[in-house]
C-alpha cells in the first residue's frame, strides 16, 4: 500500500493555468490562488511542469537554472509559500526535472561552447565534424539535424529537442553529481515527487550509427535514441544517491519505452522508478513520419494496449493512466465526439480514467471537457515543435493545406490554450491578452458554469474520483477486458476478494446492445446519463460502472 498508487495526480501547465501578476502567463501565486479548486477535485498530488529559470524556447523545458524560479512565474518565496498552502491542504507537489538536456543559456554551456578546454566542455555531447557534413543523420525530435555546429569550438554538439536544449553527457559523472545535487535541492524543501522528463533519454549509444531510411519515428526513440546502455545504471544510481533518502513518487517520462522494457524502469527489486508515463495509446495513430501525417484510430488496438500495459504491471510494477498532457491534443477531441456529445464522450473518459488499474493522471481543464482549439491560420499557434514542423513542411513543398488539417488535430498548442474559469474576458485566467489565444467556447465551457451544474463533467469528475477513493478494488483490483474484438464498446471486470465491479464505455455515436446475463447480478452505480431506468441498450456515448450486489 502506498499513498502514490492510491492517490490521483492532476497536472498544471503553469503558464495556462491562472495569472495573478497581469502579464498575461499564469504563475506560481496563480496556482496558490486556485489550490481549493484542486483540492475540491478529490485528487491528491498535483504535478507542475516546469517553472524554472528558462529562456522558454520550449516553454519551460529548457532550463538555464535549476536551482532558481522564472520571473515570468514568481521567486523561490513564491514557491515556499505555494508548498506550505498545497502540504496545509494535503496536496503534495510533484516537480518536472528536465535532465536530459539544459538550455543553450545555461551557464554550463555558455562556458563549454567557448573553449575546448573548458571543464564544462565534457558536461555536453560533441563531435568533430566538418560545418557542411553532420556527424550523423540523427534527427531533432522537433525537426532538422540533431546536430548544431558551434564555431567557436569548430565542433557539433548534440540536441535531440531544438538546438536550444543541448543534451548532457551523462557519461561525465561529474554531471549526474550536479544532478542529484539539483534534485536534492528541491526534496529537502519538501518536494513530494518528481516527474522526470524524457528519462528514457539520458543514455546515449555511443557509436552514434546512422538511422536506416524509412525507419519509423517510433522504432528509431526505441532503438537508437532512448533505452542507451548505461540507462538503468545511471537511475540506479540516481535513486541510491537522492531518491532512496526520501518517501515520494518518481513518475519517469519514456519516449521508447515499450511493453519490452517497460518493466525494467519499474520493478520494484531493482530500485529504480515508481512508474512511467508510456506513449503506446498516443502515438498509435502516427502514420510514418509521424504525428503529423496521422494515421485512422483503431479502437481495437487501442483496448488492447491498456490491457497489454495492465497485464505486463499485474504482479510487479505500477501503472500510470492517462489519456493526454501538454504535449497532445485535447482528450476528448481525440478519443471522444467534442461536438454532438461533447459532454457524454467528456465523462465517458474520465470513468475510463478513474477505473482501470494504475495512479491515473488528470490534465487540466479536462475535468472541464476543455477542446481542440480552433485556429484559423499558423500565426496563432506558438509550440516550438508546431511551428518546426511547419517550417519543415513548407520546405518539403508539402501540401500545406493538409498539413494544416494535421496541425490543428495534433499540434501540442491544443492543449495549451489559457484554463477556462468563467465566461468573463480572456475567460477569467488573465486581465490581460493572454500568451496564447483562448479557446473561443470558454462561454459554454468553463469552470464557474459547471460548478454550478451538478451534472456538469466538472462534478461528474468529482463523483468519479470519490468513488475510486472509496473503494480500493478499483486501485488495486484485477482487470480484465470482457470483450476485447468488440468494435464499439469497452467493457471491462475490476475485481479483488471484496468486490466486483463491471464497466461499460460506449465509444461510439449509435446505442448498442449489452449482454445482460452479465450485469445480473449487478446494482449501477454511476452513468453518464441521468435516467433511473436503465436497459440493455448503451445510449451513444453512454458511460457505467456496476457493482456486484454481496
Ligand atoms: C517532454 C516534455 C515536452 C518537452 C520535451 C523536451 O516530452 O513533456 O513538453 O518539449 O520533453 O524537454
Amino acid at each position: 500500500m502506498k499513498w502514490w498508487k492510491e492517490g490521483i495526480i492532476y497536472q498544471i501547465y503553469p503558464r495556462s493555468f491562472f495569472d495573478s501578476s497581469g502579464n498575461g502567463i499564469g504563475d506560481l501565486n496563480g496556482i496558490s490562488k486556485k489550490l481549493h479548486y484542486i483540492k475540491s477535485l478529490g485528487v491528491d498530488m498535483v504535478w507542475i511542469c516546469p517553472f524554472y529559470k528558462s529562456p522558454n524556447k520550449d516553454n519551460g523545458y529548457d532550463i538555464s537554472d535549476y536551482k532558481d524560479i522564472s520571473k515570468i512565474f514568481g521567486d523561490l518565496n513564491t514557491f515556499d509559500t505555494l508548498l506550505k498552502k498545497m502540504h496545509s491542504l494535503g496536496l503534495k507537489l510533484i516537480m518536472d526535472l528536465v535532465v536530459n538536456h539544459t538550455s543553450d543559456k545555461h551557464p554550463w554551456f555558455k562556458k563549454a561552447r567557448k573553449s575546448r578546454k573548458s571543464k564544462f566542455h565534457d558536461y555536453y555531447i560533441w563531435k568533430d565534424g566538418e560545418k557542411d557534413k553532420k556527424p550523423n543523420n540523427w534527427k531533432s525530435v522537433f525537426s532538422g539535424s540533431a546536430w548544431k555546429w558551434n564555431e567557436q569550438t569548430k565542433e557539433y554538439f548534440l540536441h535531440l529537442y531544438t538546438k536550444n536544449q543541448p543534451d548532457l553527457n551523462w557519461e561525465n559523472p561529474t554531471v549526474r553529481k550536479e544532478v542529484y545535487s539539483i534534485i536534492d535541492f528541491w526534496l529537502s524543501k519538501g518536494v513530494d515527487g518528481i516527474r522526470m522528463d524524457v528519462i528514457s533519454l539520458i543514455s546515449k549509444r555511443l557509436d552514434f550509427k546512422n538511422i536506416p531510411n524509412n525507419m519509423i519515428f517510433i522504432d528509431v526513440m526505441e532503438k537508437y535514441y532512448a533505452n542507451g546502455p548505461r540507462v538503468h545504471e545511471y537511475i540506479k544510481e540516481m535513486n541510491k544517491k537522492v531518491l532512496s533518502k526520501y518517501d515520494i513518487v518518481t513518475i519517469g517520462e519514456g519516449p521508447g519505452i515499450n511493453l519490452n522494457n517497460g518493466l525494467d524502469y519499474v520493478n520494484e527489486d531493482e530500485n529504480e522508478l515508481n512508474m512511467i508515463f508510456h506513449f503506446d495509446h498516443l502515438t498509435m495513430d502516427f502514420g510514418k513520419e509521424g504525428k503529423y501525417d496521422p494515421i485512422p484510430f483503431d479502437f481495437i488496438k487501442f483496448k488492447k494496449i491498456f490491457s497489454n500495459w495492465d497485464k505486463l504491471f499485474s504482479k510487479r510494477g505500477w501503472n500510470s493512466i492517462f489519456l493526454g498532457n501538454h504535449d497532445f491534443s485535447r482528450i476528448v477531441s481525440r478519443f471522444g465526439n467534442d461536438n454532438e456529445f461533447h459532454e457524454e464522450s467528456s465523462k465517458l473518459l474520465a470513468t475510463l480514467l478513474m477505473t482501470l488499474r494504475g495512479t491515473p493522471s488528470l490534465y487540466q481543464g479536462d475535468e472541464i471537457g476543455m477542446t481542440n482549439v480552433d485556429y484559423s491560420n499558423i500565426s496563432f499557434y506558438d509550440d516550438v515543435e508546431t511551428i518546426n514542423a511547419w517550417k519543415e513542411a513548407i520546405d518539403n513543398k508539402k501540401n500545406m493545406k493538409k498539413f494544416f488539417e494535421a496541425i490543428q488535430k495534433q499540434s501540442r498548442d491544443n492543449a495549451r490554450t489559457p484554463m477556462q474559469w468563467d465566461n468573463k474576458k480572456n475567460a477569467g485566467f488573465s486581465k490581460v491578452k493572454p500568451w496564447i489565444k483562448v479557446n473561443d467556447n470558454y462561454k459554454k465551457i468553463n469552470v464557474k458554469n459547471q460548478e454550478k451544474d451538478l451534472d456538469s463533467i466538472l462534478n461528474y469528475y468529482k463523483l468519479l474520483i470519490k468513488l475510486r477513493k472509496e473503494n480500493s478494488t478499483l486501485v488495486y483490483g484485477k482487470y480484465e477486458d470482457l470483450g476485447p474484438m468488440h468494435t464499439k464498446i469497452f467493457s471491462y471486470k475490476r475485481w479483488d476478494e471484496n468486490d466486483v465491479f463491471i464497466i461499460h464505455l460506449n465509444f461510439s455515436n449509435c446505442s448498442v446492445k449489452i449482454n445482460s446475463n452479465e450485469i445480473k447480478d449487478y446494482k449501477l452505480v454511476i452513468s453518464n446519463y441521468t435516467f433511473a431506468k436503465k436497459s440493455y441498450n448503451l445510449n451513444p456515448w453512454e458511460a457505467r460502472i456496476y457493482k456486484l450486489i454481496k
